[in-house]
């Protein structure tokens, strides 16, 4: 059955509930991991979750989830926006992905608009806090 989700949060990720509440919602990863498992289990899905801040293990990861995922979840933080690298270790994957943003990445700083995964992922969920999550794991259902 294809119903693997590799979740991989990027950089600072692991300080969520340290970041401004007005974007992220003041939880912590680990709680938004728990939701993400209970978005998940009615959908049939498996998630298995990875964060790092440092951009060499966020690619060799992308690199390794061929041989235990059939989606990708990416919110890869900043590195969203410069990041050229994943950009390419997602097409190297070569699985359905889907980006996903706490914030709504279009309407903040100018920087925050360009995304390096655009061309590279089945769907983009922004702004919609943690339900974004449910609807990224929808959206990656619906690619498998
Ligand atoms: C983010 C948006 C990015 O611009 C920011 O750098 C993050 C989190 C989000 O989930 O809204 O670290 O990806």
């Amino acid at each position: 059955m294809r119903n693997r989700i590799a979740v991989l949060h990027g950089v600072n990720l692991d300080a969520l509930d340290r970041r401004p509440a007005e974007h992220y919602g003041g939880l912590s990863l680990a709680r938004l991991e728990v939701k993400i498992e209970q978005f998940a289990k009615p959908l049939g899905l498996e998630p298995r979750f990875f964060q790092s801040n440092h951009e060499g293990e966020y690619v060799e990861e992308l690199h390794k989830s061929r041989d235990y995922a059939d989606a990708l979840l990416l919110n890869p933080g900043a590195w969203t926006h410069y990041a050229w690298a994943i950009r390419d270790a997602v097409e190297i994957a070569a699985l359905p992905a889907v980006e996903v943003h706490l914030s709504d990445i279009a309407n903040r700083e100018p920087f925050r608009r360009v995304s390096v995964l655009e061309d590279v992922v089945v769907a983009r969920v922004s702004g919609q806090g943690i339900d974004g999550y449910r609807v990224a794991l929808e959206h990656a259902k619906a690619a498998l």
